[in-house]
């Protein structure tokens, strides 16, 4: 089931492992979702299969991580009537595919991952779970089955997509032709929102939370971290990612949240200080994130209706899924089952 000429699909999904997203996710990926919901056939998902890669959380903390990462979904503006937001444990295709996907990858090429590599080298070889391994062809997997034109995410994910790529190429050169495939869609100035206290890290949940902006953060805790942000000792302000990362990622933040460039945010606070900038920054910011926090809780607050949006998002997206699955299962040689009656 080919996208149509019209409307290309877009995929995306996003890991429920904490309880507030931070502001490099909603900048690098969901910004970017809410955008291309109105011209795409949009299908954004909660990778609660990829939760469990890193650490198996108590049985509690992911249902409730996965619902609220659904309200902050909403609540940023992707919009259940557009686009199908739904579990990714409610289509079993994503499983179904990524076996398929496995066998057609080699075991050299995962291990050159590199967010696996940091992430096994941090965790130990023994306690690295075959899970964390196999998790960009579980992404893979996610991605092809939607027969996606686009997947909108930060540029920590470019070499997952270009497996993703590399798969699809691989599967369709030796069945013949039967994923589409697809290109990342990674935003120009905002693709890498970095720690605040080590800005040659990308911003992470992983990291100490003095360098991260949760989104569902207290306000003046906003403000505060954003005002001890490290810079550099010159005192310019100046675009400048290489010389420059700390006063760059704040010029970056700034223009994102507000819906500039940056070289306009950048002429708008020539001849100030960094004082001005971190102001500037943690207004801008708390502006955005207070009533985001507000939109989160009321759509906590009837978690009956979240789960039927969750449903119905499932829904739409089983039947794409299980089509890609029947067409996968049939071109590799598997019996199709007979009817019974
Ligand atoms: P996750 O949950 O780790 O990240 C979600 C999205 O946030 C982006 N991101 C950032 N962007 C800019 N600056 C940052 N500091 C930053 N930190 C995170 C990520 O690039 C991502 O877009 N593997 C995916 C989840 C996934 C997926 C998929 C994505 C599973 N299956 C299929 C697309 C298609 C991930 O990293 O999630």
């Amino acid at each position: 089931m080919a996208p149509t000429a019209q409307r290309q699909r877009v995929l995306s999904g996003i890991q429920p492992t904490s309880a507030s997203y931070h502001l490099g996710n909603y900048l690098g990926a969901l910004r970017q979702w809410v955008a291309l919901q109105d011209e795409h056939e949009v299908f954004y998902f909660l990778a609660d299969l990829h939760a469990l890669t890193a650490e198996t959380p108590d049985p509690a903390v992911l249902t409730d991580r996965s619902r609220r990462a659904a309200a902050q979904l909403i609540a940023a503006g992707v919009d259940p009537e557009r686009s199908a937001i739904f579990l990714q444990s409610h289509v079993p295709g994503h499983t179904q595919l990524s076996w398929i996907l496995e066998c057609l990858t080699g075991f050299g090429e995962a291990g050159r991952m590199t967010q696996f590599k940091d992430k096994s080298a941090r965790g130990g070889a023994d306690r690295v779970s075959v899970g964390l391994f196999t998790y960009p062809i579980l992404q893979a997997a996610d991605i092809l089955i939607y027969q996606a034109n686009y997947v909108p995410v930060g540029a920590d994910q470019r070499q997952h997509i270009e497996l993703t790529r590399n798969l699809a190429q691989r599967f369709n050169s030796r069945y013949g032709d039967t994923f589409v495939v697809p290109d990342a869609f990674i935003p120009k100035e905002s693709a890498k929102i970095l720690d605040l206290q080590d800005p040659t890290s990308k911003m992470s949940k992983s990291l100490p939370p003095a360098g991260t902006i949760d989104l569902l953060d207290d306000p003046a805790v906003t403000a505060k971290k954003i005002k001890r942000a490290v810079t550099d000792t010159e005192t310019e302000i100046r675009y400048d990612p290489e010389h420059k990362p700390g006063v760059s990622n704040l010029l970056a933040i700034l223009a994102a949240v507000t819906d500039q460039s940056v070289a306009a945010v950048e002429a708008g606070l020539s001849g100030q200080g960094y004082g001005a900038l971190k102001v500037a920054v943690a207004d801008a910011v708390v502006a955005f994130a207070e009533p985001f926090g507000k939109r989160v809780n009321e759509v906590l607050d009837d978690p009956a209706e979240l789960d039927r949006v969750l449903a119905r998002g499932a829904e739409r997206a089983r039947p794409v899924a299980q089509q890609t699955v029947e067409t996968v299962f049939a071109k590799v040689g598997f019996v199709p089952p007979a009817a019974t009656a």
